[in-house]
């Protein structure tokens, strides 16, 4: 699976630091609604798997310009098969895809060049390309790409396959933030990475999201790291959405969760 590049479609100017306030209550957002009128992405109604198995089923789902967007679940509820169903890279059985509030059966590929990047869980880089060469297949320039990590500057000759799981994914992130998306999807950020560079690469999400408009969805395991950043959140069990909720519904997410570890719980 491949992280697809697009060109760049905007000539925002906004610098992008890591300094994220969190919980910032001027973007708190004040429902869970949903309203394709100011939507990038929108899944209605979803229902997609593998085969027969239905491994999401009726999911609902908005992500917005300037505003991140974080699914949770358990191993298994249905995440990563959101996020390929949001790039129609798995068929729906039944529901659609609305892109700028339009059905949308294009590829991802044709997608991405509408500005939908998709950075999966094992972000593809080519190992044997340096770091640069690595930014420069992804179009959107290196010293773009390296504005939103510095560190990738001192490593920009290095093979790509020789850099720590943390800076892979800043690569990968790097190189698809840097085509200045208008949303962004990522899987599971922080697999095997350390705290620090988890909120280093959410903060970076966070600020580009704010400063450039992107619409940002992230799945997440670390629940508590990633609400700190998120203005949404939905949480996914059995391959449905069972609870929504807004920045600062921490308790909320938490009942949720735990409900849906012991099984009691109702789709909604
Ligand atoms: N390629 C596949 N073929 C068949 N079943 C699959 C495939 N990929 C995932 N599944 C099944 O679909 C369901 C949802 O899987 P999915 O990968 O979306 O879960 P997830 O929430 O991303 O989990 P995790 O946190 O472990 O990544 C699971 O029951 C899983 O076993
Ligand atoms: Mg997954």
């Amino acid at each position: 699976m491949a992280d697809i590049v697009a060109e760049g479609e905007t000539d925002g100017t906004a610098s992008l630091g890591s300094d994220v306030s969190r919980g910032d209550a001027s973007r708190t957002p004040q429902s869970t609604s949903s309203d394709s009128a100011e939507s990038v992405l929108e899944l209605r109604e979803v229902t997609s798997g593998y085969g027969d198995l239905e491994a999401i089923r009726g999911v609902c789902l908005t992500i917005r310009p300037g505003e991140v967007t974080a699914l949770f679940g358990a191993n298994g509820a249905g995440k990563t098969t959101t996020l390929l169903a949001a790039v129609n890279m798995l068929p729906r059985k039944s529901g659609e895809v609305l892109l700028d509030g339009r059905p949308c059966r294009s590829s991802l590929h044709a997608m991405s060049r509408r500005g939908v990047m998709f950075v999966p869980c094992a972000p593809s880089i080519i190992k044997k390309l340096s770091v640069r060469d690595n930014l420069k297949l992804g179009r959107g320039g290196v010293d773009d790409a390296v504005a939103y990590f510095p560190e990738l500057e001192a490593l920009l000759r290095r093979p790509a396959g020789l850099l720590s799981g943390g800076e892979q994914q800043m690569l990968a992130l790097s190189r698809a933030l840097a085509t200045r998306p208008r949303a962004l999807l990522v899987d599971e950020l922080s697999l095997g990475l350390a705290p620090l560079i988890v909120d280093r690469l959410l903060a970076t999400l966070s600020a580009a999201s704010r400063a450039r408009g992107v619409a940002v969805l992230i799945v997440e395991q670390q629940a508590r790291r990633a609400l700190g950043v998120a203005d949404r959140w939905h949480l996914l069990a059995n391959g449905s959405i069972v609870e929504s909720g807004v920045a600062g519904d921490h308790a909320a997410l938490e009942a949720a969760y735990l409900a849906s570890m012991t099984g009691s719980v109702t789709t909604k």
